[in-house]
């Protein structure tokens, strides 16, 4: 990949989305790399205009890129469901993204629900499996609306899928200063999903002599995020416990308005995806009072990616500084003083 000109699809999707991919992008140029965006008009506007979620032939043109941005999409006009699953997890699907990235990192000067940790005390990766487990979409309906109705919703667990974001997840340890792993999974109960996780990691922990392996149920982890959050270095875990385990990741971290996280196609074979982890938040779209950080944030992951690791430095340095001085405070401005404060301390 020519890294000197970066080919971006930005999908600004609905509500804060919109507003604070604009952000994103201004922090981007400022960075100095030249950059060529292509704007996606997907989403519910789209979908209420065209009844067209994802067509096939803007998949297909997505898949031409370096990489794509996505703010958020979903909307109270639209049934649940159709956004996420047709849009969102066809892309993660479609593209590949077997590792859902996302950082769990506490900046200095953030105010943390558990008042007595430090930075680095919150300093964690969470690799989260993306294209399989309960996610998958297999399962179905029978007798439904009846009082005979049964729902099935299955895990689908592949020996393929499961050892190649472990394998992405120990590389990732290795790379670490503490190179620690920890599997987060629920091996008591769900015995046959749980068993091949357990098994792989064994395995593939013979290959990273120099990472510490760990286990931790999910239920015990999501009280240890609270409680004793320095004991996450690397957590490598299935789609759904990721999906939740990253959100009490935000919140002790400060907040849904600093998650970032990168969809990743650690192969290549098509663009990863960044993305806040935040929604489209309809409580507060088109008000100015969305936090752009998380999207900046996931900026940074992007240049990274696409190897350009000191621009990424950049970034998460001059968010950093941002975060000092804010002290709690960052509702004072708005979503783009935000983004012109960002930017400006990248450029200068
Ligand atoms: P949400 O993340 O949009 O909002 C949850 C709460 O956090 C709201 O009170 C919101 O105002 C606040 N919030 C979120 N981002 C913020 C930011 N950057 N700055 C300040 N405050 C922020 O989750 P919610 O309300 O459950 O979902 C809203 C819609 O977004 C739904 O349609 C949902 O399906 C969709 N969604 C989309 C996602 C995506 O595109 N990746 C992820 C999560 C939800
Ligand atoms: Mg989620």
């Amino acid at each position: 990949m020519d890294s000197s000109n970066i080919r971006l699809a930005v999908i600004p999707g609905d509500g804060i989305g919109i507003e604070v991919v604009t952000e994103g992008l201004k922090v981007l140029n400022a960075v100095g790399v030249k950059v060529e965006t292509t704007e996606y008009d997907l989403g519910a506007k789209r979908y209420h205009a065209t009844g067209e979620v994802l067509p096939d032939a803007v998949l297909d043109e997505l898949r031409g890129y370096d990489a794509i941005v996505l703010g958020a999409v979903g909307d109270p006009s639209v049934p649940p469901g159709i956004l996420e699953r047709d849009l969102l997890l066809r892309l993660r699907f479609e593209l590949d993204h077997y590792v859902n990235l996302r950082p769990v990192k506490l900046f200095p000067g953030v105010e943390t629900p558990l008042g007595k940790s430090r930075p680095e005390d919150i300093d964690m990766v969470v690799v989260r499996e993306g294209t399989e487990g309960l996610y998958a979409g297999a399962g179905g309906t029978l007798r439904r609306g009846t009082p005979h109705e049964i729902a099935t919703q299955e895990s689908l667990n592949t020996a393929f899928g499961v050892e190649r974001v472990v394998r992405y997840a120990f590389e990732k340890a290795a790379q670490r200063p503490r190179r620690k792993l920890t599997l987060v999974h629920k091996t008591n109960v769900l015995t046959y999903a749980g068993d091949l996780w357990a098994r792989t990691v064994a395995r593939v922990s013979l290959d990273f002599p120099q990472v510490e392996t760990d286990y931790c149920h999910i239920d015990a982890a999501s009280m240890f995020f609270i409680t004793q959050p320095e004991r996450f270095d690397v957590i490598v875990t299935d789609n759904l416990f990721g999906d939740i385990i990253t959100d009490i990741g935000a919140a002790v971290a400060g907040g849904i308005g600093l998650a970032a996280s990168g969809n990743i196609n650690p192969d290549r074979t098509a663009p990863s995806m960044f993305e806040p982890v935040h929604g489209s938040a309809p409580d507060i779209a088109g008000m100015g009072k969305a936090d752009p950080t998380a999207t900046i944030l996931s900026i940074a992951m992007l240049l990274d990616h696409i190897g350009l690791a000191e621009d990424a430095r950049k970034v998460e340095q001059a968010v950093a500084d941002d975060l000092v001085e804010r002290q709690g405070a960052w509702t004072a401005r708005t979503t783009r003083e935000i983004g012109d404060d960002i930017a400006a301390r990248v450029a200068g």
